[in-house]
């Protein structure tokens, strides 16, 4: 019979083995604390995957819930300048990393506020973990640490911000098995569709759960004229995607420049603009969200 990793008797010192197991059990054990985990991906890069997670995170904590959001796209961490945490500097606490902390008492974590530098760049150390197949296991190693190193405390939500692309799924499908589900993100255009409808199948056939669909720059909204006009055309719209791909809907959000301008700057758009079109679609989807849990328990 061949040996397997856990009989090897000398590791040279770094008793790897225990301190992934700690790890593990930390990681089950702080995840135990979060009543609801939920995946935003898309499969589709720039879809608004980011935005959307900051602002559902402030809409839930508006609502008077505990939330944390983790950004879980490694080389291009957007969330914490979103959500105005940007530049915070991380404390060690007694019971591990404390996250940032941003409006409502949000917790965020992201590998943005790791970086030494405004300019730097996410890089693995060595030439090793560059390569894909290092790359992959570093990526998961670090996913494993900030779901288990961080002091997230009690929480209702912890939304966390996927990449583009379907890497990272099954990963967190691992370390996260009682994941109350995703949120699917697209955008009206073929495109999108063609991408989206993947990344639907690989979380079917990994077994995650779907809360439902957003469909995002649903239309173009005019601030001058108060109308919402077609943005990319009438075709692939996500009600209609989510009836062909056979998961919920859960709203629409039109294009407004004034939510790239409050994504810029880090201010709570559902805080700036109370009574616009995009507010009232976050909400109308925050409340679907919380229907589908209540509806699911
Ligand atoms: N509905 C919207 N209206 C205006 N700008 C938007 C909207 N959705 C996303 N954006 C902008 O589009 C860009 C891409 O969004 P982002 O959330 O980073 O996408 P992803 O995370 O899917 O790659 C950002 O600059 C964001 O502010
Ligand atoms: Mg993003």
């Amino acid at each position: 019979m061949s040996r397997g990793y856990k009989d090897i008797t000398g590791d040279g010192g770094s008793n790897i083995v225990t301190q992934v197991g700690e790890q593990v059990a930390r990681l089950k054990q702080r995840m135990e604390q979060v009543r609801h985990k939920i995946a935003i991906l898309s499969g589709k890069g720039g879809v608004g995957k980011s935005v959307i997670t900051a602002n559902l995170a402030c809409l839930l904590a508006d609502r008077g819930y505990r939330v944390g959001a983790l950004d879980v796209d490694f080389s291009g961490p957007s969330l914490a300048k979103m959500l105005g945490v940007h530049g915070q500097h991380l404390k060690i606490g007694s019971d591990g990393v404390l996250p940032a902390s941003g409006i409502f008492g949000l917790k965020v974590m992201s590998l943005d506020l790791l970086l030494p530098r405004e300019e730097s760049p996410v890089t693995w150390k060595g030439p090793a973990e560059s390569t894909s197949v290092w790359q992959g296991t570093t990526e998961a190693t670090v996913l494993r640490e900030l779901l288990s190193d961080t002091d997230w405390g009690k929480l209702d939500f912890l939304l966390l911000d996927l990449p583009s692309g379907t890497e990272r799924l099954p990963t967190v499908a691992q370390f996260l098995p009682n994941l109350s589900g995703a949120i699917i993100v697209t955008i009206p255009s073929e495109i999108s569709y063609f991408v989206v409808r993947k990344s639907v199948t690989l979380v079917k056939e990994i077994g995650m759960t779907i809360v439902g669909l957003v469909e995002n720059m649903a239309g173009y909204h005019c601030q001058s004229c108060g109308t919402v006009g077609e943005l990319f055309g009438t075709s692939y719209r996500g009600e209609e995607t989510a009836r062909l791909l056979e998961v919920p809907f859960l709203g629409q959000i039109p294009f407004d420049s004034r939510l790239a301008e409050c994504t810029d700057s880090g201010k709570p758009f559902i805080l700036e603009h109370r009574d616009s079109v995009v507010t009232s679609a976050l909400r109308g989807i925050t409340d679907n969200i919380e229907t589908f849990l209540e509806e699911s328990k």
